[in-house]
């Protein structure tokens, strides 16, 4: 594997590959939901056809999952441009970035997985790479150190992270359009998993399929990944005939409740019930408790939980709210007002 391969080949094209390559729309048609990002995305790529020029750099940012690199791979296509697909961590060194940048062929996409995770010395590398298609390379070492400009094709930085907040500000000013995938509806993901069984050949009962699609916490990599699993189930146990009673058997033996809630959620949550009152409590502190890690808690299990409203961040921490308790089985404790985590006084 040549050095510019060990930079592109990154773990999320390894992962993608894995998983979902097969599943994958290769066309703004063929992508369900994030309706209004392609719309604006549409306009955008019709008008840089139009001017023959390339499009400005986009990112995308919102929790994993949600499909930016499928997204970054067909605004790739739609443009007609080749897809060079990389990541913030695997990029170590100033040098790495340049040798990618300098294999770009005019047009192309570079697709940049975790952005936020580029160290700054590598990120100032794109600052005029990205702004005025060069690059600037220092030349020797003290007093007779120059710099020399070498020009860049113009191409397309798409960027994706999890974490828009841990862009630096000149980083995220050099980005044109900045587009949030919003998680999916359940109606959304049952579409996808209809097309999904398809192109997998597996039969399946609209039912079954929108079962796994609200037990999926508005992620198509999770709907996705559930129905392989269902299909080994309705394989092993059944006729391979995925209906809605197979579907909740095998989502129950996964340990997925009916919001799509798992083992670790569910840990989250009665941590935070037993030994915090349902908070506030600190990101970090709910991470030692839960033995969880921090981001992970921030990334994955976190914004699932806002979205159900079971879960709201305040200046003091993390409170759980009554919807929590209620479908955890549990009594609310009254005396906390989730609003802003601190104990209501009486007026008696
Ligand atoms: N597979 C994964 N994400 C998808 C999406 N948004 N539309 C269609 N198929 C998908």
């Amino acid at each position: 594997m040549s050095e510019l391969d060990r930079l592109m080949t990154s773990d999320a094209r390894r992962e993608d590959s894995d998983i979902e390559t097969s599943l994958r729309p290769h066309t703004l048609a063929d992508y369900i939901g994030q309706e209004q990002t392609k719309k604006n995305l549409k306009i955008a790529i019709e008008a840089a056809l139009t001017r023959h020029d390339a499009l400005d750099h986009i990112l995308l940012y919102g929790p994993p999952g949600l499909g930016k690199t499928t997204l970054a791979c067909i605004i790739a296509s739609e443009m007609g441009q080749n897809i060079r697909i990389t990541s913030g961590p695997a990029i170590d060194r100033p040098g790495d970035l340049a040798s990618i940048l300098t294999n770009l062929s005019q047009g192309d996409v570079l697709f940049i997985d975790e952005i936020h995770r580029l160290s700054r010395a590598v990120e100032e590398v794109l600052y005029s790479a990205m702004e005025d298609y060069a690059l600037d390379i220092m030349i020797g070492k003290g007093p007779t150190a120059r710099s020399i400009r070498l020009d860049l094709p113009r191409f397309t930085l798409v960027g994706a992270t999890t974490r828009a907040g841990m862009l630096s500000a000149p980083l995220r000013d050099r980005f044109g359009i900045s587009y949030r995938l919003e998680m999916y509806t359940p109606e959304e993901l049952a579409k996808i998993t209809a097309r999904s069984a398809r192109i997998l050949k597996v039969e399946a009962e609209p039912a079954g399929l929108s079962e796994i699609a609200s037990r999926s916490r508005g992620t198509p990599r999770i709907a996705n990944r559930m129905l392989k699993r269902v299909r080994d189930y309705a394989q092993v146990r059944y006729d391979g005939r995925i209906t809605l009673a197979v579907a909740k058997e095998a989502l129950d033996l996964l340990d997925v409740d009916p919001l799509g809630l798992d083992r670790v959620d569910r840990n989250v949550i009665t941590t935070m019930m037993d030994k915090f009152g349902g908070g506030p409590v600190g990101l970090d502190t709910l991470a030692a408790a839960t033995g969880e890690d921090a981001g992970t808690i921030g990334d994955v299990y976190e914004p699932y939980l806002l979205q159900l409203g079971f879960l709201m961040r305040t200046p003091r921490g993390r409170v759980l709210t009554p919807s929590a308790y209620e479908h955890m089985g549990r009594i609310y404790p009254s005396k906390t007002d989730p609003a802003d985590g601190a104990e209501q006084t009486s007026l008696f």
